[in-house]
């Protein structure tokens, strides 16, 4: 992908991103961090996260990794003040940790639904909440990684699109409540997106799932991390300052198909997986 962003884009700022250690996420984290911003890479397994800092400083960069689960505030809060410490600002928050299962409502428990709203929806209300006191204002940014489940209907997926819907809707809301102070909301929303584990537990048959896909996807073909993360650089770059309370589509057209196709295949993927016998 041709790089279009000028060199040190984000030099002097400092960056959270929760679910960093792998995925959409971990690529943003890399993305920003080569545009000179220094990134906290917060998520569940603190190996991880140390792991996907180290890479980033190996790369000439600066990092932390750090441990906190999006669902517990005070976990979230506490990773956020030593960010602050240690970085001396805190500019741009990326709400990106999130969980996902393939199961039908009526076969799935009332628990494994709260546990996906927990995790997206409540763990990006805790995180931007949590940033609040320590953003730059003006000047600061929340990212919100949602998905196009946010707003289309989708079978097997009632958790992820009720929870994502709200993490629209929780951005866009903040939005008219802090833009007076200068923070930036904005929530971007995936289609599917090539080599990450929501999509490897979203089409667990491999190929079959995704050829069934993409041949409903304008594109043509999956979206790619990189091109997540040169969104997310540009929401946080000067070019992007008038853009609030919204929520960007990021899927080939997807979102203009509909999702009836995807759901379909995910229900298929759902029944072959029951038949051989294994979880979803
Ligand atoms: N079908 C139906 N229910 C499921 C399920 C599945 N495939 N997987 C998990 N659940 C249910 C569990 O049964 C449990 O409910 P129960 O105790 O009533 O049976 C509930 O969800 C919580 O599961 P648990 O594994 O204890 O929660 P966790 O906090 O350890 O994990 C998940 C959270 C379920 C989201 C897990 O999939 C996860 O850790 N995901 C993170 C990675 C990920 O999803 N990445 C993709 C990002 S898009």
């Amino acid at each position: 992908m041709k790089d279009i962003f000028q060199a040190n884009l984000l030099a002097g700022k400092a960056a959270f991103i929760t679910g960093g250690g792998s995925g959409i996420n971990q690529c943003i984290a890399e993305r920003y961090a080569a545009a000179g911003a220094a990134v906290a890479i917060v998520g569940r397994d603190l190996a991880k996260a140390e792991r996907a800092a180290a890479h980033i400083v190996a790369l000439g960069g600066q990092a932390i990794g750090l441990s906190a689960d999006v669902r517990d505030y005070d976990q979230v809060r506490a990773a956020m003040a030593q960010t602050h410490k240690r970085f001396g600002r805190l500019d741009i928050v990326v709400a990106g940790a999130a969980g996902n299962f393939v199961a039908n409502a009526k076969d799935m428990s009332a628990k494994g639904f709260r546990t996906v709203v927990d995790i997206d929806l409540v763990g990006s209300f805790n995180t931007a909440h949590a940033a609040y006191d320590y953003l730059s204002k003006p000047g600061g940014l929340v990212v919100a990684i949602s998905a196009v489940q946010g707003s289309m209907p989708m079978r097997t997926q009632s958790h992820v699109c009720a929870a994502k819907a709200g993490v629209d809707m929780l951005m866009r809301s903040l939005a008219i409540e802090w833009g007076s102070v200068g923070i930036r909301c904005v929530g971007i929303a995936p289609g599917p997106v090539g080599d990450t584990e929501g999509m490897r537990r979203l089409a667990p048959d491999g190929e079959r799932s995704w050829e069934r896909l993409l041949r409903h996807i304008p594109a043509g073909r999956a979206g790619q991390r990189e091109e997540i993360a040169a969104l997310a650089l540009f929401l946080a770059s000067g070019a992007a300052d008038y853009i609030n309370g919204v929520v960007l589509p990021i899927d080939g057209g997807q979102t203009a198909v509909g999702s009836y196709e995807f759901g379909a295949m995910l229900q298929d993927s759902l029944q072959s997986d029951q038949a051989a016998g294994g979880a979803a």
